[in-house]
């Protein structure tokens, strides 16, 4: 990672996480360390009727103890009125609940405080990532990212880590009332403590692969079930349900088979732990004896400290595990520092806003994907005059598409591999949303949202005008389709469009950018589903309605192409040959042998090689 880093540490973004929730956190804290305090005082108060009311033992007594019984009536007085010791007991229990409850508040609201922040942030940086970073990454891992993983830091955050709080303050207190009551009993407890600690943490931590093994598998297992549904199609076309089935249940069996023997293993965990704190508790009530019946302690003493203890313990056993588990959220913030720290679109660097209907210009333009990869663009040159209309020829893979991004800066060109102008100022130069708004990009593969047909088209604009909606559908010819279903407009597009056919799917991706009428008009293949009769039409349509747009047009069809006023040729990433129609076909090149294939080979559907 570079030295940019927003986020040089796992602390700072969680500190930047934080913000906003943070309080609501330490509140939570403080009402959790009241109730931990709070429930410790109920031993003292069993410990204090043994002795004082039931027995006559006359021993050390804190002076608000003695306090408390003077202004109660002394001690003669409480016996004859011990409901004051249940009131005493109620009151407790009922601060201890209000505490509970603010505790409990304060923690689901900073929890879900942060959780929100979390995905805002997470969500407002991938928008603003660059089209390569979305392009190396795996949809389907940045989802489970900003779902389980900001879910682990979440669970790590409002409850590992202020269970650590209330168990280091649980065991502290515990400690602390432990040794007023003795020292050498204290000993021998607070001995089991790191074996029963360590025991748990080197347990939680071998078992913490397996866990992540089973999380690995899960997601594979997800995956599957994920690419079964949205390829569907596919798989019922293939009629590969009972492969796919079988797959799915294959994994599934490994996933179950994982569990169980996760489970095993935490059983044979717990039930030895519960062994070595049985053996605690018993060490701890034999000698609790020895030393009561010597009159080293009370009666009273030795019921407080074996309530003391008990309480220690639960806390003592969860100690290694929240420490372990607290180690695995380091893998989860990494993977969001990962994209965190992923650089955003320089959108403020550059800043000029010229008027875009003027000539382009691509002037030696070579690009790689790759650092360092071989070259996509071979050292391209070409003009297009404002206004005209420009074809673009070449076989499959020979870097139509890649020029486009590159003119719509969705890809950067790198300094030293060529420049491209718009009435001579450098496009690096140009505001980037300014730029994207003024070129109207129809994608090869248009992408629909599911939602309906006249939010589909209006997608572009914030709030787009009807009447612009359907201008644009009558200039796509999609018009008469779309009149002809029942919901009209607001006929539902289902998930990536799949209810429309390809056709229809173009031309919403037409109309979609009809809408803003650019300056800058792209169509990158986005005539190849319609008929060569539509295809006429929507061209006639834009001839008509957008004259003055500059008209980029990338077609395998010749008949798409050979009325643009100037056509380029690609092949490899080289621009081989240009001109017009009627000059290609002189040339006899490429472009003549395509145009014989598909014109004169008599089927126009034999399309670029
Ligand atoms: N995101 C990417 N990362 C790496 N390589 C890519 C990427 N996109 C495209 N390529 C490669 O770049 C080359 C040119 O791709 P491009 O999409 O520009 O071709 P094209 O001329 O538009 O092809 P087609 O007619 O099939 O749409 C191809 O070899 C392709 O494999
Ligand atoms: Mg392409």
């Amino acid at each position: 990672m570079n030295s940019k880093n927003r986020f040089p540490t796992q602390a700072s973004m969680i500190i930047y996480f934080l913000k906003g929730s943070l309080k609501y956190f330490l509140l939570g804290v403080l009402f959790s360390m009241m109730v931990a305090f709070l429930d410790m005082i109920n031993p003292k108060i069993i410990q204090y009727t043994v002795d004082y009311l039931i027995d006559d033992a006359d021993s050390r007594m804190p002076f608000y103890m003695e306090l408390i019984i003077r202004l109660s009536g002394g001690r003669e007085h409480i016996r004859g009125h011990l409901y004051v010791i249940a009131l005493i007991v109620a009151f407790i229990a009922f601060l201890c609940a209000v505490f509970r409850y603010l505790n409990k508040l304060f923690n689901s609201k900073a929890a879900e405080k942060l959780i929100k922040r979390m995905r805002d942030k997470l969500f407002e940086h991938i928008m603003k990532l660059p089209f390569a970073w979305h392009g190396q990454h795996h949809t389907g891992d940045i989802i489970q990212r900003c779902t389980s993983d900001v879910d682990t830091i979440k669970v790590f955050l409002s409850e590992q880590l202020t269970s650590l709080f209330r168990i280091v303050i649980m065991i502290g207190l515990g400690v602390y009332f432990m040794l007023q009551i003795d020292l050498k009993l204290t000993l021998v407890s607070a001995a089991f403590i790191p074996v029963i600690v360590m025991y748990s943490l080197f347990f939680h931590n071998k078992i913490g692969s397996a866990f992540m093994k089973a999380d690995v598998e899960e997601g594979k297992l997800s995956a599957i079930a994920q690419e079964n549904l949205t390829g569907v199609r596919v798989v019922r076309a293939f009629g590969r349900e009972v492969y796919e089935r079988e797959r799915f249940e294959k994994k599934n069996d490994e996933y179950t088979n994982m569990w169980i023997h996760l489970m095993k293993l935490l059983s044979a965990f717990w039930t030895s732990n519960d062994l070595i704190s049985g053996f605690q508790g018993m060490t701890v009530v034999i000698y609790g004896t020895v030393l009561c019946v010597q009159d080293e302690i009370t009666v009273g003493e030795f019921i407080a400290f074996v309530a003391y203890n008990a309480m220690i313990s639960w806390p003592v056993r969860l100690l290694g595990r929240v420490i372990s588990e607290m180690s695995k959220a380091g893998v989860s913030v990494d993977r969001l520092r990962d994209i965190m720290n992923a650089e955003a679109e320089k959108y403020s660097e550059s800043t000029e806003k010229p008027d875009l209907s003027k000539d382009i210009s691509f002037r030696n333009v070579s690009f790689s994907y790759e650092k360092d990869g071989i070259d996509i663009l071979k050292n391209v040159s070409f003009d297009i005059k404002a206004g005209s209309t420009l074809g673009v020829l070449g076989g499959t893979g020979s870097g139509k598409s890649t020029l486009m991004y590159l003119l719509d800066r969705l890809y950067e060109l790198p300094n030293d591999a060529g420049h491209i102008f718009i009435g001579g100022v450098d496009i690096k130069n140009i505001d980037m949303h300014y730029l994207r708004e003024n070129i109207g990009l129809v994608l090869q593969e248009p992408f629909l949202f599911s939602r309906t047909l006249m939010e589909n088209i209006g997608i572009t604009q914030n709030k787009a005008d009807i009447k612009d909606i359907k201008r644009a559908a009558k200039m796509a010819s999609l018009d008469d389709t779309i009149d002809s279903f029942d919901a009209g407009y607001e006929t539902f597009v289902g998930e990536r469009g799949v209810t429309l056919s390809g056709g229809q799917k173009q031309r919403t991706a037409i109309a979609q950018m009809l809408v803003k009428k650019p300056p800058i008009m792209i169509f990158d293949d986005s005539l190849s589903a319609v008929d060569t009769e539509t295809d006429a039409k929507i061209r006639a349509q834009l001839d008509g309605n957008l004259a003055d747009s500059t008209t980029i047009i990338i077609s395998h069809r010749i008949t798409t192409l050979m009325h643009a006023d100037h056509i380029i040729v690609l092949s490899h990433g080289e621009l081989i040959e240009e001109g017009s129609h009627e000059e290609l076909l002189k040339n006899g090149g490429l472009y003549r042998r395509i145009y014989d294939i598909q014109i004169q080979g008599g089927g126009e559907d034999n399309e670029a090689e």
